[in-house]
């Protein structure tokens, strides 16, 4: 950060000072990270927003500011006026950017004083998180959490400033709005000027940005606050950040590049070492069948083949049952693995956390036998055709499911990302960015046949109308080391292919009128070909940042629940208030 004009209190910035400036006088303020008396000599580090640098009180040279420096503690807030010196040789800190120098006092004034933090802040150590997030202000002055924000920052700069120079607009669009369907439940807001209606907060800026595209301005990118209110885990917030952005005459390829040329410039400011764009595109049939999941993790092996082949013609009842149903039976082989009991009992049920029935296990031995619960339900052929399928060697252990098919991939690809967990897989350092692709239009239940749309029902579809369950649409997501960090689509540009879809969703042409009726009353004027995409900013800046977490790149979070243990929302409401807003609450919370 350059310095700015300077001020009443500094003209100088902690963490920029360097051997340069020795012999300048300075004036810096900021808070009291560490003190150290030393009997005579005090040694205060200084903390302003761009670091840290050591100052000195010495008795003989400045005796008001020295006895002051007595009286500081950690937090406390000065601003002080000295010389900069260099540190003698023994004293130079390798450590700090500012240790070849310091900052020796001449004057000094406490602008504030400060209890003692509940915590410490001048160290990065674990500390339990409502603890932080209830001292959150506290918490922002970690180290930690000041470069997270301060990387987050550029990362919106790099975002804002690639758009500009592509011509893109920033238009906002409203947060009281109607219900976007992005297929989690809304945050609704009552009208105290329309008793019982309601607004919607935006599961995203999804109609607002088409119809930005059909008034014509053609480029539009938002900085979005969107609003989910489902599960909470670590990489979702009830709130949350998109970087969206639509564009008019485009196909799929011009969204791609034009996303990957952000991208790469992004990943760049956040040092991240991925490859060089373009990056390769999978489609979703490949992702779920290699990978068991529609962002896959590429960065280590264990990729799961189809068994149904080699079991073709078994007798054992689970394989037999599930493939005569229309399932499959999917395998990886974990490699050479010793796993106890226990832990292979510990992996089946986190296959069943996902829906399998269960999790086969076969250890290959030396002669290629095996050694495994079901070795016996198998012929020899079997046995020898699912090895050699899954290239198992003498030593390596073998998984599979068998289970309708979604359900048998996704318990196995989790599987396969526990393995990763356990054992390490995931080669330090190593990063990769990826697109599905070619993603089915619609879901179908098991249970009713209903259709849902995969990604939302303003996506265009390819294929044949007339067969909804084999439609697939032109919708692609961007994956970064197993996490969904954007999606998008080329959108539908016509009332009658928008009602179409709407109609296969069970939405028929009232309550679609109800619903969108504004957005099909668009459609109706001129629609230029569309599409665009939106990134999730908590979770690439925690991506980019090593962050577990998108709570530790977000300023004021939620915890899993849903509260904020800052300000205790949400929370209850004055009768009069509900009174006003014609709502009566059933329960009080607890
Ligand atoms: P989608 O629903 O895929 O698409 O959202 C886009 C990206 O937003 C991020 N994201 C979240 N991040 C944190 N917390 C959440 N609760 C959360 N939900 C989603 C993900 C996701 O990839 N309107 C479409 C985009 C479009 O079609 O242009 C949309 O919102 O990184």
């Amino acid at each position: 950060m350059k310095p700015p004009a300077s001020n009443q209190y500094r003209d100088a910035w902690c963490g920029t000072l360097g051997s340069g400036d020795i012999d300048r006088e300075v004036a810096l303020a900021g808070w009291v990270h560490r003190r150290r008396d030393h009997g005579g000599l005090i040694f205060i580090d200084l903390r302003d927003r761009t670091g840290i640098v050591q100052l000195v009180f010495d008795p003989n040279h400045a005796a008001d500011a020295h006895s002051l420096g007595e009286k500081l503690r950690p937090e406390h807030v000065v601003s002080v006026r000295g010389v900069v010196l260099r540190r003698s040789e023994g004293n130079v800190n390798p450590r700090l950017a500012t240790g070849e120098i310091e900052v020796s006092i001449r004057a000094a004034e406490r602008l504030a004083e400060a209890e003692t933090p509940p915590f410490p802040v001048d160290e990065d150590g674990p500390v339990d998180e409502i603890l932080r997030l209830r001292h959150r202000v506290l918490d922002l002055r970690r180290e930690g959490m000041r470069d997270a924000l301060l990387l987050r920052h550029a990362v919106n700069r790099t975002i804002r400033d690639h758009l500009n120079g592509l011509d893109f607009a920033e238009i906002e669009t409203p947060l009281l709005t109607r219900s976007t369907p992005e297929g989690a439940r809304d945050f609704l807001v009552p009208s105290r000027m329309n008793p019982g209606a309601f607004y919607a907060l935006p599961q995203s800026p999804q109609l607002f940005k088409q119809m930005l595209m059909m008034a014509g301005f053609e480029r539009y990118y938002q900085i979005a606050r969107c609003f989910r209110d489902e599960d909470l885990r670590a990489d979702r917030q009830p709130e949350f950040t998109q970087l969206d952005l639509e564009m008019a005459f485009v196909g799929e390829d011009d969204v791609i590049s034009t996303i990957e040329g952000l991208m790469a410039e992004v990943f760049a400011v956040g040092d991240f070492p991925v490859a060089a764009p373009p990056w390769p595109r999978m489609s979703y049939d490949d992702a779920m069948l290699r990978f068991g999941s529609d962002r896959p993790d590429t960065r280590f092996g264990l990729e799961i083949s189809d068994l149904g082949g080699a079991l073709a013609a078994t007798q054992f009842k689970v394989f037999a049952g599930a493939l005569a149903g229309g399932g499959a039976v999917r395998g990886l082989n974990a490699g050479r693995r010793e796993l106890t009991r226990s832990e292979l009992d510990s992996l089946t049920d986190h296959a069943k956390r996902f829906g399998a029935g269960g999790l086969v296990w076969a250890f290959v031995q030396e002669d290629g036998s095996w050694r495994s619960p079901i070795a016996k339900f198998l012929s020899d052929d079997e046995r020898a055709s699912v090895t050699e399928t899954l290239g198992g060697k003498p030593g390596d252990l073998l998984l599979a499911v068998a289970d309708r098919e979604p359900v048998a991939a996704t318990a196995l690809g989790e599987v396969r990302l526990e393995l990763a967990r356990r054992f390490d897989l995931v080669p330090s350092g190593r990063h990769e960015v990826l697109w599905v692709i070619d993603f089915p239009m619609f879901e179908q239940d098991p249970q009713t046949g209903a259709l849902h749309a995969l990604h939302h029902p303003f996506t265009a579809p390819t294929g044949d109308m007339a067969d909804p369950a084999a439609l697939r649409s032109r919708a692609y997501d961007i994956v970064l080391d197993g996490v969904e960090i954007g999606g998008g689509s080329i959108r539908i540009n016509t009332t009658e292919v928008q009602q179409q879809v709407l109609d296969l969703l069970g939405i028929g042409p009232e309550d679609a009128q109800a619903r969108f009726g504004f957005l099909l009353d668009a459609l109706r004027y001129g629609a230029p070909p569309h599409g665009g995409l939106a990134l999730g900013i908590d979770r690439i800046v925690a991506l980019l940042a090593g962050r577990d977490s998108i709570r530790e790149v977000i300023a004021f979070p939620k915890t899993a629940s849903g509260s904020d243990p800052l300000t205790g929302a949400p929370a209850p409401v004055d009768r009069e208030q509900l009174d006003e807003l014609a709502i009566r609450a059933l329960t009080r919370p607890a």
